[in-house]
């Protein structure tokens, strides 16, 4: 599946097969997201089969299911909320080229320390929860092109196509409260005032490189 795909086509899904992630997946998996540490300096790590943090009362009060696979956000306390978007959704497209729906999660969780490595200087910023879907998800409501950006009649098609993915992207409680600014081949993009939005602008980052060709443009 190709990553504009990718996104396309996820969903977040809470509601998984209690079926454990084939091996090879889970292999391959790993494998990117040690990549993406390498990159990024974080310490995400895949947790299998660990039930306990989406068995309590408020991920069933979020309607997860056999949400035992997950992948804990692992990385420096201070500073890194946007980095924790960014190269979380990276993961998220990853997992669900790799055929595995899923669905992040800041809240409704329990932390469960023992089940990873947490050094010095580090927390658990959040999770996402992984596994194959019992239900399919569906497209969320979205603001339109005009309430996230400056997109007009004269900007470039790269700009668009860069919006539309990052209108496709989750964000916490669906607020997409970003926006995006383009100025010839530079575009700012901002977060606005809302529980997570840092995060949340990392990942839209991602979807607009994406979407929009990292030729064409740079981020102020
Ligand atoms: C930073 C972040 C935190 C989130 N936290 C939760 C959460 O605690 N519980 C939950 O059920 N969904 C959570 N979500 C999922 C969002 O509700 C979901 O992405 C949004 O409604 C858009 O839907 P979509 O992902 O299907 O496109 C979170 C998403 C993001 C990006």
């Amino acid at each position: 599946m190709e990553i504009i795909d990718a996104i396309k086509e996820r969903h977040s899904v809470r509601q998984y097969l209690d079926k454990e992630i084939d091996g090879e997946v889970a292999e391959q998996l790993r494998d990117f997201i040690f990549a993406c540490n390498e990159e990024s300096g974080a310490h995400f790590q895949l947790i299998l089969q660990e039930p306990k943090a989406m068995n309590c009362m408020l991920a069933k009060y979020g309607s997860f299911k056999n949400a035992s696979n997950y992948i804990a956000l692992v990385a420096p306390k201070d500073g890194f909320e946007e980095k924790v978007g960014y190269f979380g959704e990276k993961c998220v497209l990853k997992a669900k080229q790799l055929g595995l729906e899923s669905c992040w999660v800041a809240g409704s969780y329990k932390k469960i320390p023992e089940a990873m490595a947490i050094d010095k200087g580090e927390k658990i910023h959040m999770i996402i929860t992984v596994g194959y879907g019992a239900v399919p998800g569906r497209p969320h409501k979205s603001k339109r092109f005009e309430s996230v950006s400056n997109l007009s009649d004269d900007s470039p098609e790269w700009f668009k196509r860069g919006v539309e993915a990052a209108l496709l992207a989750p964000t916490a409680i669906n607020q997409q409260k970003f926006y995006f600014e383009q100025k010839g081949d530079k575009v700012k993009a901002t977060a606005g005032f809302g529980p997570y939005s840092k995060t949340d602008l990392g990942i839209v980052k991602l979807h607009f490189e994406i979407g929009a060709g990292k030729e064409n443009f740079s981020f102020e």
